[in-house]
């Protein structure tokens, strides 16, 4: 009998330190009134010292201590990061080693798209018996590789971590994932180093990412509800990537979903790229809004660009 990957449990975790529209108006030709009304957002979370496995550790903690797992009954990590904390070893190895576990673990790049490959590839693993319990973790400190004199992107990218830990069961879980990379759109949103060993900054066409974000997004999500027999009826919540509360209001509409359906942690996350999901889905299930045997849609997009959604039975 097949098994399915379900979430037993969700954590996340926020560096301390709040930046405000307010403190950016203080260095940027920008206002909370432009910020708010362009993109929903209000405040963001910025790390001082701590570093991208300091954050994923803690989601971790709190997603594994909600399933009632111990890092030995984990059989596999898999760390969805665009900001890693080395080159090599991967975060997800160094996660490993600080939570004590003993698994395999391995980082996955997908930018903001990163949460939904992470589960995805999870779901392989578990649906082929290769593993019983996984640690999908999105984990980013985004504030690295922004380029804080540009008003575009500066406003937008923030730091943060989710993660969840997703177990074989007999009944329900993930019920389809869709996932789709197109490198033709490299220009729209990528980070300008030429060599590995620099660093680099975020650049963006806004206007352009925005258009393809509705477009690529709405489709996904009409294919999956399509491929599961459903209707925007059928789903309980949508938590989708908190990029800008204008595309999501604009796919939301597309597919028919009352926006009292769509979980939004924009306002006060601003954009975490791979830890945004994971993030609002653990607000979502910790102040009681998402329910077990909820049908629950996740989905994003990336810089680049790759996309997907992941359809799931809570
Ligand atoms: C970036 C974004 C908020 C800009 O909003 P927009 O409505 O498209 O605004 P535009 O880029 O057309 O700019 C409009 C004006 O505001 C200005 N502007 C840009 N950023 C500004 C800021 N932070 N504060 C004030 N003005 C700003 C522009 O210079 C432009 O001025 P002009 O009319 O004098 O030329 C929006 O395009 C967006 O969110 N795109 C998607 C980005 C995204 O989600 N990326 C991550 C995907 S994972």
């Amino acid at each position: 009998m097949k098994n399915f990957a379900r979430i037993t449990g969700t954590g996340s975790y926020l560096p301390p330190k709040i930046v405000t529209n307010f403190d950016l108006e203080k260095t940027l030709d920008t206002s909370d009134e432009w910020i708010t009304a362009r993109t929903g957002i209000k405040e963001r979370r910025i790390v001082t010292s701590e570093s991208t496995c300091d954050l994923a550790l803690e989601a971790s903690l709190n997603a594994l201590s909600m399933a009632e797992k111990k890092p030995e009954d984990i059989d596999l990590i898999i760390l969805s990061t665009t900001t890693p904390d080395k080159i090599f070893p991967a975060t997800a190895t160094m996660l490993q080693n600080r939570l004590g576990a003993s698994c395999p673990a391995f980082d996955l790049q997908a930018v903001c798209a990163g949460f939904v490959f992470a589960m995805s590839n999870a779901q392989q693993y578990i649906e082929n018996g290769s593993a019983k319990n996984i640690l999908v973790v999105g984990s980013e400190t985004m504030s690295k590789i922004v380029d804080w004199t540009d008003r575009s992107t500066a406003i937008l990218f923030a730091d943060g971590a989710g993660a969840v830990v997703l177990s074989a069961d007999k009944n329900t879980g993930i019920k389809h994932s869709k996932l789709y990379s197109d490198g033709n759109y490299l220009s729209s949103l990528h980070v300008n180093n030429n060599r590995i060993n620099e660093l680099g900054t975020i650049e963006m066409e806004g206007n352009e990412v925005f258009k393809i974000a509705v477009n690529k997004l709405s489709e996904v999500a009409e294919e999956t509800l399509t491929d599961c027999n459903m209707t925007s009826e059928n789903i309980d919540w949508m938590v989708p990537h908190q990029a800008n509360i204008r595309i999501i209001n604009a796919i939301a509409k597309r597919i028919k979903l009352p926006l009292d359906k769509v979980i939004l942690t924009l306002d006060k996350h601003g954009n975490t790229s791979a830890a945004s999901i994971p993030l609002a889905l653990d607000v979502g299930v910790r102040d009681g809004r998402i329910k077990k045997g909820d049908t629950l849609l996740f989905e994003g997009i990336g810089g680049g660009f790759s996309w997907g959604s992941i359809l799931t039975e809570f």
